[in-house]
């Protein structure tokens, strides 16, 4: 565990979770670890009757949160829908995590996710040698969510091709897996539901069938709302991920970090935050994930190459990476900003100069 690259959230916050179960006297649904109003408290942060202080894992609208939560409670499963980097991969994750103490009952979604990814496959040697048989099927994570009573997590849903993804048409609303070949299927247990995730931007999606859209409840995160929350975000998450990959320096200045989530924000919305000047707007997302990133490559330079102090100079080059994603397009916004906004800023001078040497 000690040298875990990545803990699952069950993992890293065993704790938290722990005292909730602790504190929580309130009803829980069968299988679930938490109760809603636990699971809720989990992801939003709150402090206990006893005191306890739980982190925030989600910074942003309550009521999101307790709409998707309440929809697990349901028949329908939830879709967390969105531009990119806006949390839904880790919401999922946290919510399999308080709600099923497990949440690595994954599907990833991709353009080659296959029928038996979702369904089950078979052990091939024990198949030859003794036909199919219960001990020969090799269960997906959603089959043994189902048989767990235990939230499965589906993510990149619209990546999946369209006739696998209706595989969980069947799954969702009859509750059922059929085996046709052992005649038999396979039956969910109190507890299961689906979490799956899906972003808007994807080239070559797959749109969901009308009847699988039926089957789930669309919850849509939104980008941060305001410029302070998105700071928040990415102050928190930087200063926690530069823990867990060990960056040996000093959290990034407030001063940096509202830099770099006001370009973003100005460059995604096409106008400088004073409403002034409008602005070409890049073919990338500009998403709140990457400027987490643009920040976390600075600091890891900055710690290595440089004072262990994160300046422009060791931001400039993740910066550019982040908005020039067509090298033709791209270029042409990232410069105008550069020239008519980043220049004209009086205590910008050094992130100018510092760009000026990447590009
Ligand atoms: N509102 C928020 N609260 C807390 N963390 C956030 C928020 N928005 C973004 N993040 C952080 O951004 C990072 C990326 O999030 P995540 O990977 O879940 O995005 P995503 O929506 O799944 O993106 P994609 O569509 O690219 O898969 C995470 O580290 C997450 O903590
Ligand atoms: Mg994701």
């Amino acid at each position: 565990m000690m040298n875990t690259l990545r803990q699952h959230a069950e993992q890293l916050f065993a704790h938290e979770l722990d005292e909730l179960q602790k504190a929580d006297t309130r009803q829980r649904p069968t299988n679930w670890n938490l109760s809603p109003w636990a699971v809720a408290t989990y992801l939003l942060g709150g402090r206990l009757d006893n005191g306890f202080e739980v982190s925030a894992k989600y910074i942003g609208n309550r009521r999101v949160i307790e709409i998707a939560v309440a929809t697990l409670v349901t028949d329908r499963a939830l879709l967390l829908y969105g531009v990119p980097g806006t949390a839904k991969s880790w919401v999922s994750e946290h919510l399999a995590a308080a709600i099923s103490g497990d949440s690595t009952r994954l599907v990833q979604g991709t353009a080659g996710t296959s029928e038996e990814q979702m369904r089950y496959g078979w052990n091939y040697a024990l198949l030859l040698s003794k036909g199919p048989s219960k001990e020969a099927l090799v269960p997906s994570p959603l089959m043994k969510a189902m048989s767990d009573g235990r939230i499965a997590r589906v993510e990149e849903l619209t990546r999946i091709p369209a006739d696998v993804q209706d595989t969980l048409i069947t799954i969702l609303s009859e509750k059922t897996l059929p085996i046709p070949e052992l005649s038999s299927e396979a039956q969910a247990n109190r507890g299961f539901n689906v979490i799956a995730t899906a972003n808007n931007r994807d080239k070559g999606v797959n749109e969901l069938s009308s009847a699988l859209k039926r089957r789930f409840n669309t919850v849509v995160l939104p980008v941060p709302a305001t410029e302070a929350e998105e700071i928040a975000i990415v102050t928190k998450r930087v200063g926690e991920m530069g823990k867990a990959l060990e960056l040996p320096s000093e959290p990034p200045a407030l001063k940096e970090v509202r830099r770099i989530v006001q370009v973003f924000r100005e460059l995604r919305d096409g106008q400088t935050a004073d409403g002034k000047t409008k602005l070409k707007q890049p073919t990338g997302t500009m998403s709140t994930a990457e400027a987490i990133s643009v920040l976390n490559s600075g600091i890891a330079l900055a710690a290595h190459f440089g004072d262990g102090t994160l300046r422009a100079g060791d931001v400039a080059a993740g910066l550019v990476g982040a908005i020039i994603k067509d090298p033709v397009q791209d270029v042409v916004v990232w410069k105008e900003y550069l020239e008519t906004v980043v220049k004209e800023r009086d205590d910008w001078k050094d992130l100018y100069r510092a760009c000026r040497e990447v590009i």
